[in-house]
């Protein structure tokens, strides 16, 4: 009796310490699935009022697997309404199974595809990579198409699939978008183990035309996968639009620490066929040595397959993006249940000319600003060679913005999710913004999960300004208004966490430090 009792305890503490019982790891202001597994967004599509958001889903566990497209929609981009998974993974009658693999979705104004309705204004069309498998051996990678009638929520297999088959296993993730000048859908796809994205074009979705490839370039140490190719409006310093625009490419690829994935871009120009990579509006600082290595989209280690959303209405310019909160180095071992995985917030994407050239501006969309609840104000705050606690135990949960000078500190920045024995410390030190989750709570669970994240920044007039948020078990922070991010999960083993400000040898001052609760997107 003793042994049963013991064996309780001990396994109910060893699953409080993998943070599987007991604490809720579960985001409050972003998008998970009730349960189970999911990696990358697909099919982002705005129609008829809704936001649709699919996802790479297994349908039957919480790890990797039985690759589906999960269904979610929203009428604001924040608050989401699950839906029955919408594309499941097929067998056919010779035995073979086809996974829907990531991929893009569309509205086919006009019916072009022939695929719509009699009589109907549109439909919805994905096209995503089937992944095909007979037993444990993978036979194919090629892109299928999919539709639907009814927004999305019941979809039917293109009769004529595959629609694109260049007899690779490593063919895939396609996004296909409108190109208006040209009254054709362009669409990216990668084949992930040369290192290039391949652009095709159609007229009725269903017959693609090669026309022009782009890389090796930039991090090759990775596969590439999540092609994500959109025009970006130029801002100035102040943040004003200049009316020009330039083309973005959002690879999914290596990291500059080994063994980990992230998100490169590059900054070019596209005349309907070619993308052609401009090396003077290519941003600097470079990540690794490579001539026009592409940049880092996030210098954290869980923002990845992030892809835009289409045809977006007026009333949410674009481009939106949505990543995933997680990193194939450690990604199928994460501490949470029912469920693993989470979206990050939308965010909006600019181009900002600054004095290192155009740098990637990324910033939660404006209506991430609804989900302000109670506010906190502090004075400034002056600090020398000391720490001082500005909330003793929040629920991890709120959103914090900061502005500090520096000054003559070596170090200066903030504690977050801090416990009796565990911190998640940001911190700004000799040009470098750093995010340390080696003593953030539950970091044992993958030799590859503790880290220090450090993105190069620059004081602007002596200031750095921090957009935070402390999301359970996601921090995502925006630096000098969105010119640097850093999205990390953490698992902290205490359910609350304080908020330490400090500044190491020398001075500083926190000129502002306002924190508002989240309020939570679920009722
Ligand atoms: C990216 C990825 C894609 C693929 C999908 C499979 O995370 O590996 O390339 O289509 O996930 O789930």
């Amino acid at each position: 009796m003793k042994q049963i009792i013991l064996s309780i305890v001990m396994t109910a503490m060893t699953q409080i310490a993998n943070g599987q019982i007991g604490i809720d790891y579960r985001p409050q202001s972003r998008f998970t699935p009730p349960k189970n597994w999911i990696n990358d967004p697909n099919g982002l599509v705005y129609h008829d009022g809704e936001y649709h958001l699919f996802y790479q889903y297994n349908p039957f566990g919480n790890v990797w697997g039985h690759m589906s497209w999960g269904h979610a929609v929203s009428k604001d981009l924040l608050h989401w309404e699950h839906l029955p998974v919408a594309i499941p993974e097929f067998t056919d009658s010779d035995g073979k199974t086809t996974a829907i693999f990531s991929g893009g979705a569309v509205v086919d104004k006009g019916n072009r595809s022939g695929l719509c309705p009699a009589g109907s204004k549109d439909c919805l069309i994905a096209l995503y990579t089937g992944n095909v498998t007979a037993g444990d051996k993978q036979l194919v990678q090629y892109q299928n198409l999919a539709y639907s009638a009814d927004k999305g929520r019941t979809w039917k297999q293109y009769d004529k699939n595959p629609i694109l088959d260049i007899g690779s296993k490593e063919f895939r993730d396609p996004n296909a978008f409108w190109y208006e000048p040209e009254q054709k859908w362009v669409m990216a796809t990668v084949k992930a183990t040369e290192h290039r994205a391949a652009f095709y074009s159609s007229t009725d979705l269903k017959n693609w035309t090669l026309m022009s490839h782009f890389g090796p370039v930039g991090d090759t140490s990775k596969v590439w996968e999540c092609p994500g190719l959109m025009q970006v409006p130029v801002h100035t310093e102040a943040g004003q639009p200049t009316g020009r625009s330039k083309w973005v490419l959002f690879i999914s690829a290596g990291f500059p620490q080994k063994d980990y994935v992230g998100t490169q871009y590059f900054v070019g120009d596209f005349d309907g066929k070619t993308f052609t990579l401009d090396p003077a509006a290519q941003p600097k600082p470079v990540p690794s040595a490579n001539d026009y290595a592409g940049a880092l989209v996030d210098y954290g280690k869980d923002y990845y397959a992030a892809v835009p959303y289409n045809n977006l209405p007026a009333s949410q310019p674009g481009p939106v993006m949505l990543g995933w909160h997680n990193n194939w180095a450690y990604g199928n071992e994460l501490p949470t249940t029912p469920f693993k995985g989470a979206m990050s917030l939308p965010r909006q994407i600019t181009l900002r000319q600054t004095q290192d050239g155009l740098q990637l501006v990324q910033q939660p969309i404006e209506g991430v600003r609804t989900l302000r609840g109670a506010q906190t104000n502090r004075q400034a705050i002056q600090l020398t060679s000391q720490s001082q606690t500005l909330e003793k135990a929040t629920d991890n949960a709120y959103e914090l913005e900061v502005e500090l000078k520096p000054g003559t500190a070596k170090r200066v920045g903030l504690k977050l999710a801090k416990g009796t024995n565990e911190e998640t410390i940001l911190q700004y030190t000799d040009g470098k913004l750093q995010l340390d989750r080696r003593r953030s709570g539950n970091v044992s669970f993958s030799p590859r999960f503790p880290s220090v994240e450090e993105a190069p920044l620059r004081p602007k007039n002596g200031v750095i300004k921090l957009r935070i948020f402390v999301d359970k078990s996601v921090v995502e922070v925006f630096a000098n208004d969105g010119e640097r991010v850093i999205t990390d999960l953490i698992f902290p083993t205490e359910t609350a966490g304080g908020i330490d400000i400090f500044a190491e040898e020398g001075s500083a001052e926190f000129v502002k430090l306002t924190r508002w609760a989240l309020k939570p997107i679920r009722q």
